[in-house]
This record gives structure tokens, C-alpha cells and sequence, in this order.
């Protein structure tokens, strides 16, 4: 490494050691660099957590402009409310907007995803009685949810797809062609990015672009994916994007973002709390009221923090990580790993399934014996069409030790698994 590269690299005063010139892939080997990067989180010290799906850990420069916000906006309450805290908080939006590669006026910023997904399938009002819509067996419950309940608020009939398993970019976008031949009425689709139950990376762009052609629009959840993998949003091609700040952004809890592209904006409804006469915006499309303004007030330190990472070094990362449990898990009789190897298809989340073992109380006590045998925390998952199974989720504070220490775990549990079975 050259004095260069030793240079501390400062991003919204934190000091990272800087990496060098290497590609993204040799620098997800550089254990000095990252044991920097993971000696700015505080994990639990007795269990090695690899359930980092449901929200992210802030790393602690993060956490302490969070501190600092929070003690603002207590102190100075209305009196910054009313004198600067909105100018701050489109500061904040701007930061997220060149971050993702969209209009300043194409996002706004949300208390979650589920928030900016719901304002999307209910709000979409281009629905005649008769269209069809569409999801699949691995989008998230509540976004199934809304999508569902257009029959009745829409009149329109609700497709339910299962996704191929196992998965190839190829077979997934089948699936969707399959589905928009046999639905000429299909007018929106709900699209995961990347899906919270096997980590399944969905060719979003090519899916979009057949529904285009169908004349169908195309919603996508990103809550996974936006800094999880090394993604800019208009890559996705897409009108329509719920993005989540606190998973893979490491924002605080309550921060989410909406995009919309400008010329898509009519297709969704204002929000009937906004005035009828204001300016036709992406902001009058949701109604926030009073919240934890310094949740989102953070979002440029933890812009910051990625930012001196670099999104393709980050992603590298996590996959490295994922990678190295899954080749030796790939080598345990009795373990199916779910999720594609096709780096393409795939980030930090990678599900596996003892061979059969498909309920999701079974899948739910291999998961408790992970962590009453091992001390390895994770988290079953169900939903999926062909069966439960057990869903994997390294951080940037994971090290390589940690996957290793899952990948033995692994023939232990087809024991439990057969034990379990058949007990005598
Ligand atoms: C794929 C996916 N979509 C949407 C959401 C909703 O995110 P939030 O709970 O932050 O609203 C989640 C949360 O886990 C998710 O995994």
C-alpha cells in the first residue's frame, strides 16, 4: 500500500483509511481496511449476528449525528421547526437524490418503505375495473397486501405469481413473460428488487421493459437493494421506486424514499391530507405530519459514511462475505443453498434449507438451534411457495471468521434436521 493509499480519507468528519487503487473485488479482501470499517459499529458481543435484514445497525458516526439531531430538535423544538428545519430536511433530500442518481424533485423522503409502496399501489390511478395487477410469492407481506386489496378498491382481478426455484435471471423473467401473455389486461406489477425472504436479485429493467412493451407499469420495492448492492436507481429503469434508508443505508430508524419520475407523477394520486390547490408535486403525493424529523435529518452522515466506502467496495464486501459461507454450504449433504450464485442475482442475503425440511416451524427451530448451539443469530422465512427456510444476512461489521462459523454449523443442523424427523 502507498503512503497514498495510507492517507485517512475524511467524509463528514469521519476518518476512514483510504484503500488502493484495486478493484473493487481485491478490496473486499483488505482485512485491515474493513476491521476499521467494522470497529465503527457496536454488534452484540455474545452472539455473532447474521440477521441484519429487518434494519441496519448505524454505525457510530451515524448514530452520533443522530444523537446530535435528536438533541436539536429537542432543545430548539418550533423555534428551528419554523426557522430553518425544512431547509434542512430538502438539504437531506437533495444529498439522497444525486446519492441515487434521480431529480431533486423526484424523491421524497418517507418514514419507511412500507410508507412509500402504499402510497404507490393505492395511489396508482390508472386502474380500470377489469385491468389485472400483479405480484409474486416473494414480495413483501404488506406490499402483497395493497396489491391485493386493489380488487376491491380498483374492481380489478389480482395475479398471483410463484417465482422459479431454484432461480435464474433467465427463468425469472419467463415467469413475468409467461404471466403478461396470459393476462392482456395486466396494467401494474409489483417488482422486489431484491427480495427479504432468499435475497433473490430480480432483473428489474428487463421485466419493466416487457411490461412497457404490454403497456404495463411496473412498481418497485427496493428496500433491499438500494446500498445492499452496488445499484444507482435509474439503472432500474422505472417510474415508480420505494427505497428504505434504515436497512442497507444505516440511516436511523424512520427514514424511507419515494421516487417518482417527473413524467410518471400524474399516475399517482395526491394525498387527499395535502391542500387541493397546492403545487402539483412529489411532496403533495404523501402527508408525513409531525415525526422523527432528526431520523431523517441524518440521512447526509450516513450518505457520508457510504460514500467513503464507495458503493461498489461496499457491495464487493457483503458479497465476499455471503460467498464465502455459501461455497462450503454448497458442499454439506443435506443443505440446499437457495439462492443463485449468478453474482447478478444475488447480495449480502443468501436463504438455505435443510434438504425437505419446507414448514416454517421447522425452519424456525433450525434457526433456534443456530442460536442455542452456536450462538449464530438468523432468522427463518416463510412465504415462499416451495417452503420455509432459513434466510442469512452478513453486515459490514461481519468478518470472515463469522461465515466460517456458520458454514460448520451447517452439518450439525441436517442432524437436528434428521433428528427431528424421526425421533425415537
Ligand atoms: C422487501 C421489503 N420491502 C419492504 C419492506 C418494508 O420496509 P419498512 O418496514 O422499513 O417499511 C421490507 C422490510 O423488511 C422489505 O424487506
Amino acid at each position: 500500500m502507498t503512503e497514498l493509499d495510507r492517507r485517512s480519507l475524511l467524509a463528514g468528519g469521519l476518518a476512514l483509511p483510504a484503500l488502493g487503487l484495486g478493484t473493487a473485488a481485491e478490496a473486499a479482501d483488505d482485512d485491515r481496511y474493513w476491521r476499521e470499517i467494522a470497529g465503527q459499529f457496536t454488534p452484540p458481543a455474545d452472539v455473532v449476528q447474521l440477521e441484519n435484514g429487518n434494519w441496519g445497525m448505524m454505525p457510530r458516526p451515524v448514530f452520533e449525528a443522530y444523537q446530535a439531531q435528536l438533541a436539536r430538535v429537542n432543545r430548539d423544538t418550533s423555534f428551528y421547526a419554523r426557522r430553518g428545519m425544512n431547509r434542512d430536511l430538502i438539504a437531506a433530500r437533495d444529498a439522497a437524490a444525486a446519492a441515487m442518481g434521480v431529480g431533486a424533485d423526484e424523491l421524497v423522503l418517507t418514514r419507511n418503505a412500507t410508507e412509500a409502496l402504499e402510497t404507490l399501489i393505492l395511489g396508482y390511478n390508472r386502474l380500470q375495473p377489469g385491468d389485472a395487477v400483479l405480484y409474486a410469492d416473494l414480495d413483501y407481506d404488506s406490499a402483497q397486501a395493497c396489491m391485493a386489496s386493489l380488487a376491491h378498491r380498483r374492481g380489478v382481478q389480482v395475479v398471483k405469481i410463484d417465482l422459479p426455484e431454484p432461480a435464474t435471471r433467465a427463468a425469472v423473467i419467463d415467469a413475468y413473460a409467461a404471466a403478461l401473455a396470459a393476462n392482456p389486461r395486466l396494467k401494474l406489477i409489483l417488482l422486489t428488487h431484491l427480495t427479504h425472504r432468499t435475497g433473490l436479485v430480480l432483473p428489474v429493467r428487463e421485466i419493466a421493459a416487457l411490461a412497457r412493451a404490454r403497456g404495463a407499469d411496473v412498481i418497485v420495492d427496493a428496500a433491499h437493494s438500494w446500498c445492499q448492492i452496488d445499484v444507482a436507481i435509474p439503472d432500474l429503469d422505472c417510474d415508480f421506486v420505494a427505497i428504505n434508508g434504515h436497512k442497507w443505508l444505516g440511516a436511523p430508524l424512520g427514514v424511507g424514499f419515494l421516487h417518482v419520475r417527473r413524467a410518471a407523477l400524474g399516475r399517482i394520486d395526491r394525498h387527499p391530507a395535502n391542500a387541493a390547490g397546492g403545487p402539483d408535486t412529489l411532496f403533495a403525493r404523501v402527508h408525513l405530519g409531525t415525526y422523527d424529523f432528526a431520523a431523517s435529518l441524518t440521512v447526509p452522515a450516513a450518505l457520508a459514511f457510504q460514500q467513503a466506502i464507495g458503493s461498489a467496495r461496499r457491495a464487493a464486501r457483503l458479497r465476499a462475505l455471503r460467498d464465502r459461507w455459501v461455497a462450503r454450504a454448497r458442499q454439506v449433504q443435506g443443505i440446499e443453498v437457495l439462492t443463485p450464485d449468478d453474482p447478478a442475482a444475488h447480495g449480502a442475503i443468501t436463504a438455505f434449507r435443510v434438504q425437505g425440511v419446507t414448514a416454517s416451524g421447522a425452519n424456525a427451530a433450525l434457526a433456534g438451534r443456530l442460536l442455542e448451539r452456536h450462538r449464530i443469530f438468523t432468522v427463518h422465512r416463510d412465504g415462499i411457495a416451495r417452503g420455509a427456510c432459513v434466510r442469512v444476512t452478513p453486515a459490514l461489521f461481519n468478518t470472515p471468521a463469522d461465515m466460517d462459523r456458520l458454514a460448520a454449523a451447517l452439518p450439525d443442523l441436517v442432524q437436528f434436521a434428521r433428528d427431528r424427523a424421526s425421533p425415537n
